[in-house]
């Protein structure tokens, strides 16, 4: 398993999952780049969580007995391999013709959780016949909340039905972000990719979909004040009732990402919510929000184990996900760098990211002597600033 030989249709000198941003570049053209890797303003959070692992150093303890180790994680009552998951990106189909069928059909063959887009470019049960076909691997769906609440409910009917295991309701997004990357390549989506499942299930041949409804809600809206912000957009945005009504909406576990504060995590546990993702979207809404490893501990100190902790935003390495899970996650979401090699390689690409990610979380766990996640702490990191405070 460790060191294994290069794989067949991977270039030899990809070697870590950084190396498919290289490929990725030289495969997408300037459009889709700019979506994929940019983010907001001058794109310092998404550097500074990158920052974050890189200014923790590991602290091994040495001759352990470590044989019979592993990485698998318990989520929800469900196992898994290794503490991945692939995160919601949107519209797939810019970095891959298969988009995500690719992904879901690749993640369900290695049983890694998935995670699909309420913005995907393919319909929510053509994805989940892909990971059916690929061996029936676990799958969540994420809520972008719609203004009119009778699609959110055709959302979450459809999602349970075609065998989505949780709703991840992303929160941290209400408008976009000023994205200055994306506007200074013009960033547009191109004919033929569109966000498929917000078509009206009522009208399911409407071949303009999502573009004609938002142009048809933003006129249904009429401006109630002069700020595009607060008199326009933020009128869709989520709010705590939201999360309420969501948690009765549906059978399924919800679990809230985009979290930063311990306080709304906390809020969010109270009110039922299932599991958390501590997330900055990847440094693409609000620049200068801190790195999210920075901003885990100390939700980790406040929620005290009650509900897993999930986190996201520059995990490129699998020392990465153990610095995570010491400072008090249980599994972590990779974005851009399956995309990376989805557009690389396709669904090879895919596989060989969390294939990579988990040998080198093994080799981590094995050169620190601890053979279990459970076993994983502040103890094997060294010096470390965020230390958390002991209850
Ligand atoms: C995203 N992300 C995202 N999140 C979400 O909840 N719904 C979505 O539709 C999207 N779409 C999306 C598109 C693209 C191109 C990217 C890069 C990201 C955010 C994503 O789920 C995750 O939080 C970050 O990507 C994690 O950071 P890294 O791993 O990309 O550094
Ligand atoms: C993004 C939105 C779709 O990050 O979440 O691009």
């Amino acid at each position: 398993m460790f060191m294994a030989p290069p794989l067949d249709g991977i270039p030899r000198d990809i070697a870590a999952v950084a190396d498919y941003a290289v490929y990725a570049r030289r495969r997408l053209d300037d459009n889709a780049w700019a979506y994929l890797d940019g983010a907001a303003g001058d794109e310092l959070t998404r550097a500074w969580n990158r920052a974050a692992f890189d200014r923790q150093a590991l602290l091994p303890r040495v001759m352990a007995d470590v044989v019979g180790g592993h990485c698998q994680a318990t989520l929800f009552g469900r196992e898994y391999p290794c503490p991945i998951l692939l995160a919601p990106v949107a519209w797939q189909k810019l970095f891959q013709p298969d988009g995500e069928l690719a992904t879901a059909y690749t993640a369900a063959a290695l049983g890694v959780g998935m995670i699909l887009s309420t913005l995907a470019s393919s319909s929510l049960e053509e994805v989940a016949a892909a990971a059916r076909q690929g061996g029936d691997g676990p799958r969540w769906f994420q809520l972008y909340l719609q203004p009119e609440r009778d699609l959110n409910e055709d959302l979450i009917r459809r999602a349970e039905a075609a065998g989505y295991e949780a709703i991840v309701f992303t929160v941290d997004a209400p408008l976009n972000g000023i994205r200055n990357r994306e506007q200074r390549a013009g960033f547009q989506l191109p004919p033929g990719i569109e966000a498929v499942n917000l078509r009206r299930p009522q009208d399911p041949d409407d071949r303009q979909g999502f573009a004609l409804r938002e142009r048809s809600l933003a006129e249904k809206r009429k401006r109630r004040g002069p700020s595009n912000v607060f008199d326009d957009l933020m009128h869709c945005a989520p709010t705590w009732k939201d999360l309420d009504w969501l948690l009765a909406a549906t059978r399924l576990p919800v679990i809230v990402k985009g979290i930063l504060h311990p306080d709304d995590a906390l809020r969010a546990v109270d009110m039922g919510a299932a599991g958390i993702v501590v997330s900055n979207h990847g440094g693409r809404t609000l620049d200068t929000l801190p790195a999210s490893l920075d901003a885990l501990p100390a939700i980790a100190d406040r929620l005290l184990g009650r509900v897993p902790i999930l986190l996201d935003g520059g995990i490129q390495r699998g020392s990465d996900i153990f610095k995570a899970i010491a400072l008090g996650a249980s599994a972590v979401l990779i974005g851009r760098p399956y995309i990376h090699a989805l557009a690389a390689t396709g669904p090879l690409g895919v596989a060989h990211v969390i294939r990579l990610l988990h040998d080198e979380l093994e080799a981590t766990m094995a050169l620190c002597g601890v053979a279990r996640l459970e076993q994983i702490s502040t103890a094997y990191l060294y010096d470390n600033p965020n230390r958390r405070t002991e209850p």
